[in-house]
């Protein structure tokens, strides 16, 4: 199925940015929000996107304009009939999602996808709550959307695979890179991303190192930035959620750091807050270091060894894991973690930086650090198979790709 014509509904962060992306690629889009002000302020962010594209020389005025023409902002969600795609950016509220596809479903045609842009939740709850299960779908876009090439396509357990091929072309169609992910707890990118996050405030937590020196070693490796920048700048207390629902669906391994907590629980959420594992724009009052004291007397772990396989090897046993759930396959793990949240381009992602260093090697240090850190580090079983199998990564031609 062509799409022609895509609604947005919620012009906020999302929703603006989504709709930038979309007019880009030459497709006409409604943008709704059930605020009025909110629809001129969405409309607003994606003149200001393309202004950026204008003040650096990548397009000209005249184009701004004939771009700014296929955007339509709309109050209500009546403009929506003859749209074959909506795509929902409203907040992550399972309730507010049911109760806005509820709404889309009296107003759209019957042949119209319905998309989500949820971050979490489940793309089969939605589905139920609406007559069309088989046309709903997760379609999931990393901030900001205009710059990140990854959309994760999360099917439910009754979307149409022809569902899944019209997003797979759409999401081509608008210059992204679709990773078609089975849906699962933080679906994959933000699954692997969290744990390796985790891990880092357990680092932290346990005085194995500073967070700038962290940040450091991780930046050193290549990430774009430093976890705690990263964590700061997504929002402690977003993170917390993801971690808290991560953890209630895969249990011990996935325990949030209690450091986190502590931290939202003391307002400081992040660069919004102007405070987080950063200071922004004020003096230090040595609350962080108090709050690090207080997380050592109260686990009694304190002291342990700081080294960037920490949180790396935390994410390469978990995108193992992902693995063996037939969740993603090995080549769209790293393709997803090298376009979603930046993983060092030479390294190629995870799984082939596990093959590099070697899949028994990976394998030991895992026990190592189970028996030393605790049991989230338990080593995924496909990880043992492989090894047993000899399939032990680029030296010996096979691992989790074949050389
Ligand atoms: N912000 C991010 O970095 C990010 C990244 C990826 C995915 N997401 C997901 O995208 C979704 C939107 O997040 P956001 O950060 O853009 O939120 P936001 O709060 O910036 O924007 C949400 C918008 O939805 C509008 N809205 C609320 N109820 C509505 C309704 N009933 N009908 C129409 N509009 C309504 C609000 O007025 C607001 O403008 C969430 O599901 C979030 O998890 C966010």
């Amino acid at each position: 199925m062509y799409i022609y014509k895509v609604g947005v509904v919620g012009a906020g962060t999302m929703g603006a940015q989504i709709a930038q992306v979309i007019s880009f690629a030459g497709v006409p889009v409604v943008l709704t929000d059930v605020n009025e002000v909110a629809v001129q302020q969405g409309v607003d962010t994606v003149r200001k996107i393309y202004q950026v594209r204008v003040d650096k020389g990548k397009m000209t005025s005249e184009q701004l304009e004939e771009k700014m023409l296929l955007i339509t902002g709309a109050p209500r969600l009546d403009q929506l009939r003859d749209v074959d795609l909506v795509i929902e950016a409203v907040p992550e509220n399972l309730e507010l999602k049911q109760q806005v596809f509820r709404e889309l479903q009296t107003q759209c045609s019957s042949g119209t996808i319905f998309a989500s842009n949820t971050s979490a939740l489940s793309i089969s709850a939605l589905g139920a709550s609406s007559n069309r299960a088989h046309k709903m779908i997760g379609f999931h876009f990393f901030n900001p959307a205009y710059a990140m090439p990854l959309v994760e396509i999360i099917p439910g357990l009754v979307t149409d695979p022809q569902t899944v091929d019209d997003m797979v072309g759409f999401a081509e169609s608008i210059r992204k890179v679709p990773i078609v992910v089975k849906e699962c707890a933080g679906f994959l990118v933000n699954r692997l991303l969290m744990v390796y996050l985790n891990e880092t405030v357990f680092c932290l937590q346990e005085h194995a190192a500073s967070h700038e020196h962290i940040d450091q070693d991780m930046v050193a490796f290549g990430m774009p930035m430093g976890p705690f920048t990263l964590l700061d700048t997504i929002g402690l207390d977003i993170s917390l959620e993801v971690a808290r629902i991560l953890h209630q669906s895969y249990g011990p391994r996935m325990v949030p750091a209690m450091l986190l907590e502590k931290l939202v629980q003391n307002g400081r959420c992040g660069v919004k807050a102007g405070r987080g594992f950063y200071e922004y724009g004020g003096t230090t009052n040595g609350e962080l270091e108090q709050l690090i004291q207080e997380g050592v007397n109260e686990t009694q772990q304190h002291g342990t060894k700081w080294t960037i396989a920490r949180p790396l090897l935390a994410m390469i046993n978990e995108a193992a894991t992902v693995l063996q759930e037939t969740v993603a396959s090995a080549r769209d793990i790293d393709l997803a973690m090298v376009a979603g949240i930046g993983f060092p381009t030479e390294k190629e992602g995870p799984l082939h930086y596990a093959d590099d260093i070697g899949i028994d090697q990976v394998l030991r240090e895992l026990e190592e650090m189970k028996s030393n850190l605790g049991i989230r580090f338990w080593p995924a079983p496909l990880l043992r198979r492989m090894v047993d199998a000899g399939l032990t990564g680029r030296k010996t031609g096979h691992g989790f790709f074949t050389y």
